[in-house]
């Protein structure tokens, strides 16, 4: 069997993907139940249909495309990504694992293998959080983490629910629907960019993850007193954005002093009210995001944060909610996809290192109902979520034929 990857092909998907976007190009912007989200669906499941696969799409809009093996009703083998991308983001965070496995297919049809069990590709629904605040919202559903009850309470910034977005979207079965029964998958293998710089720094053009790093992520709001930015002394005030500035640089602290690199922690939005030059901020909204490979030490941070709001809240007089979004363990993928991936990568002489994970993927979630691992490729300076994100074909190509050969050892 020669797998054959046709990569000025999958170049070319790449970049008209890239066209179906909200922002301006470079950048790519498609927040998930966008116009720019559907249709770059209905481009993708296009393709899929020139490809031979069977489309199905679930409640929650997650896509399935399937190569049926010669035992149908055998444990499917699923490979598979995201597509939708944050506000100014690039062109391959997701893709080259979506478009990557529908090429990867392609290849192994255009070799002449056919799969005993069946292949699947999937689209995870709003792997990104932007919109609802909860990010893999697919893969959280189909693996039974996020009740069909708590999915449809979520809210995006508008107010409008998941459930009445997904409806206007086009996706209206039960959301109780999602949730995939038990063996409906024999291995899960996901390409991705490293999202980092090491594979770049090494040289090295493939890791193989091992783990994924536990997220949590919590909103905080701090309500002070607004009033005249001239007329309000300082010692009168409780100005909430001078609480949650002190907030955020105990959200620093507390991940500093874990004493382990793995373990980080950010505050990525920081809304203030009313947000005009002459009035004190009255309420401050933040987001806190913490990850560490240790399910205890990110649990430790955590317990810091929340000590150092209590701290703050007496000191500054103000009153600080704390919501947890999420607090999800971390994943360990499978010995025997990392083998199967190392196998081909030998065969390839293709050098490989064993790589954590520090950025969530849909295969933290799949872990929870299948085998899973991980296909790392190089970016450029380790850039992702910007424009400037990039991966070249030829390291793209190269993650491509591993994940080919590696989807046929595991459906033969
Ligand atoms: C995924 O995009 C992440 O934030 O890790
Ligand atoms: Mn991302
Ligand atoms: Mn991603």
């Amino acid at each position: 069997m020669k797998i054959e990857v046709d990569r000025d092909r999958l170049s070319t998907e790449i970049a008209e993907l890239a066209s179906i976007s909200e922002a301006e190009p470079p950048a790519v912007t498609r927040i998930v139940f966008t116009l720019a989200d559907l249709e770059a669906r209905a481009w993708f499941i296009r393709r899929c249909e020139k490809a031979g696969l069977a489309v199905r799409q679930d409640a929650i809009g997650n896509i399935f495309a399937r190569w049926t093996g010669s035992e149908p009703n055998a444990p499917a083998v699923g490979t598979g990504s995201h597509i939708d991308a944050i506000p100014n983001a690039g062109k391959y965070d997701g893709v080259v694992g979506v478009l990557g496995g529908l090429e990867a297919i392609r290849a192994l049809q255009r070799s002449g293998f056919r799969p005993k069990h069946s292949i699947e590709l999937l689209v995870f629904t709003s792997e990104e959080p932007t919109r609802f605040g909860l990010g893999c919202l697919g893969s959280r559903m189909l693996s039974g983490t996020l009740s069909a009850e708590a999915a449809r309470k979520l809210l995006d910034k508008e107010g409008a629910s998941l459930e009445q977005v997904r409806r206007i979207a086009g996706y209206n079965a039960p959301l109780e629907e999602v949730k995939l029964p038990p063996g409906y998958y024999q291995a899960f293998a996901e390409l991705h960019i490293e999202q980092g710089p090491l594979l770049e720094q090494q040289g090295i053009p493939l890791g193989i993850v091992t783990q994924i790093a536990a997220p949590a992520s919590l909103r905080i709001s701090v309500e002070g007193a607004g009033g005249h930015a001239g007329a309000v002394l300082m010692p009168d005030r409780r100005d909430a954005l001078c609480a949650a500035a002190e907030l955020i640089l105990a959200v620093e602290d507390s991940a500093r002093a874990s004493g382990a690199l793995d373990t980080v922690a950010t505050v990525g939005i920081c809304e203030v009210f009313p947000g005009a030059v002459n009035s004190i901020p009255s309420r401050v909204h933040l987001t806190v995001d913490i990850r560490d490979t240790s399910l205890e030490r990110r649990d430790a941070v955590m317990r810091a944060i929340a000590g150092a709001l209590q701290t703050i809240q007496t000191k500054r007089q103000v009153s600080v909610q704390e919501q947890l979004v999420n607090a999800d363990a971390p994943a360990q993928c499978a010995p025997a996809i990392v083998e199967a991936l190392r196998e081909s990568c030998l065969k390839h002489e293709l050098p490989n290192i064993p790589m954590v994970s520090r950025a969530y993927h849909d295969s933290l979630f799949m872990s929870r109902i299948a085998p899973v691992a991980m296909l790392f490729i190089p970016c450029r300076n380790g850039y992702s979520h910007r424009p400037d994100e990039y991966a070249s074909p030829g390291d793209i190509g190269r993650g491509v034929l591993v994940l080919a050969e590696t989807l046929a050892t595991l459906a033969a």
